[in-house]
């Protein structure tokens, strides 16, 4: 997308264009993409060696499915530099990404690379139905990390006006919201909910506040988190998707008219869903591991980029391109709870269901002997709060116990606290798991 159409708004060509007209787009790329790589990354020249394949090879999109993976831990065994692809000079922004364990990841971003993020992130505010002229409250966090930077950037492309708050300071937050009454406001899903708190305290309801759409991301959210958060806030809630290695957010983003799972920009990205355990791609609508190629990066290509996201892809509904399902969660924040595989994402699910319990959560995991215990934390919505007896709060507990033994399968404790119970992050992801399980050795 050309600067001086997004700031003009409006659909690119390409967003509606035919699969015919993408494919080829995309096969062009893919060869520049996969040759940039090979010919100035050495690392992943020597693995394509390994696996005895040449970007010759690349004669349709589905031969990339003959090419090396690129993994995170080749990110951290190449620190800081070792995948980029052009001279460190013509680096003009670094940005990184911590992770659990070990050295961050940094990735670079060349003017183009930067001009391309500034356009995706418009494109994205624009299918969230912002449009030039609106007001963006920024509330992801500023630095290293790329939410802040990437969704700034983006808004002002677009032609929006810019409120760079960052996070935190949610009390600052409100009041700036309530002076000066942006339209959208761009923040994780679990800090919406503090700022919904927030308003909720001074006796702000949905309907004074100025919001009109929410764009959410950086952390799994459930559809029952979507309707949680809209009553609060009195807004459209939209997902927004990224990762640091692909380029940050803006990768994937969902249409307002649609709501039905983030619309890969296919333009930049090929997207692949591979079985993690045989590394087989899967066909589409299957759920799997989402890979990206990156189809236009210069500084810092990803060939094949394993995110441990599990996801389906699905065909295009409100634009050209295809879509993929809510992320049930990262193959890493999988939890095995006595032989069964649980994503925080499933408990979220049954929580909500229940309009008396809010969206603040925390899964305790804990072991005695051999046997794994969970204990759900959840908290009631502020109007039900200290007003229940306590045969009725057993009650809530007892039903949510229920929904996740008969449809997850797995026996929990439930604590049902009063609101503020749970604390709040107010700066970066929310934890949701607290695993005080003993690392297996
Ligand atoms: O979280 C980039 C971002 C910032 C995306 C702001 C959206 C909004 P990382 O810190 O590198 O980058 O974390 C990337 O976060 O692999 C997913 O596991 C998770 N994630 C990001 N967006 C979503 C989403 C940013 N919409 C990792 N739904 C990814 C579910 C998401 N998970």
């Amino acid at each position: 997308m050309s600067s001086k159409k997004a700031k003009s708004g409006g659909l690119h060509p390409i967003e509606t264009a035919s699969r015919d007209e993408i494919s080829a787009l995309q096969l062009k790329r893919l060869k520049w993409s996969v040759r940039h790589t090979y010919d100035n990354v050495a690392p992943y020249r020597t693995k394509c060696k390994k696996k005895g394949v040449h970007p010759d090879d690349l004669k349709r999109l589905s031969d990339l499915s003959q090419f090396p993976f690129m993994t995170k831990s080749d990110l951290r065994d190449h620190y800081p530099f070792g995948l980029f692809a052009v001279p460190r000079k013509q680096i003009l922004r670094l940005h990184a990404s911590s992770g659990t364990t070990g050295k961050p990841i940094v990735v670079g971003y060349t003017m183009n690379d930067l001009d391309n993020w500034a356009n995706m992130v418009a494109r994205s505010i624009y299918a969230a139905g912002g449009r030039p002229g609106d007001m963006v409250h920024v509330a992801y966090g500023y630095g290293m990390f790329t939410g802040g930077l990437g969704a700034h950037y983006g808004a002002e492309r677009l032609g929006c006006t810019v409120v760079p708050m960052s996070g935190g300071q949610t009390e600052k937050q409100v009041s700036q919201i309530v002076d000066f009454k942006p339209d959208i406001i761009m923040v994780t899903p679990s800090y919406s909910l503090v700022v919904a708190e927030a308003f909720e305290k001074m006796g702000i309801g949905p309907n004074e506040i100025s919001l009109r759409v929410g764009i959410f991301g950086a952390e799994p959210w459930g559809d029952g988190m979507r309707t949680e958060i809209e009553r609060k806030l009195g807004i459209d809630a939209v997902d927004i998707y990224g990762l640091t290695e692909v380029m940050g957010p803006g990768v994937a983003s969902e249409c307002i008219e649609s709501k039905d799972g983030p619309v890969i920009w296919e333009d930049h990205f090929y997207p692949e869903v591979i079985n993690p355990e045989t590394e087989e791609v899967l066909p589409d609508g299957e759920e799997g591991e989402l890979v990206f190629t990156s189809l236009t990066k210069e500084a810092f290509p990803v060939i094949r980029y394993r995110t441990r996201d599990l996801t389906r892809l699905l065909p295009p509904t409100s634009r050209a391109f295809r879509r993929f399902a809510k992320i049930t969660g990262r193959s890493d924040d999988m939890l095995i709870i006595r032989g069964v595989n649980v994503f925080p994402s499933q408990i979220e699910e049954q929580i909500l269901r229940d309009p008396k319990l809010s969206g603040n959560y925390q899964i305790v995991v804990t072991r005695d002997g051999h046997l794994d215990n969970v204990e759900v934390k959840c908290e009631l919505q502020s109007g039900v709060s200290g007003r229940l007896s306590a045969p009725e709060v057993q009650s809530v507990a007892k039903e949510l116990q229920h929904h996740i033994k008969t449809i997850i399968g797995i026996t929990t404790k439930i604590s049902v606290l009063e609101t503020g119970s749970i604390p709040r992050i107010e700066v970066g992801k929310a934890k949701r798991v607290i695993d005080l399980r003993p690392k297996q050795s």
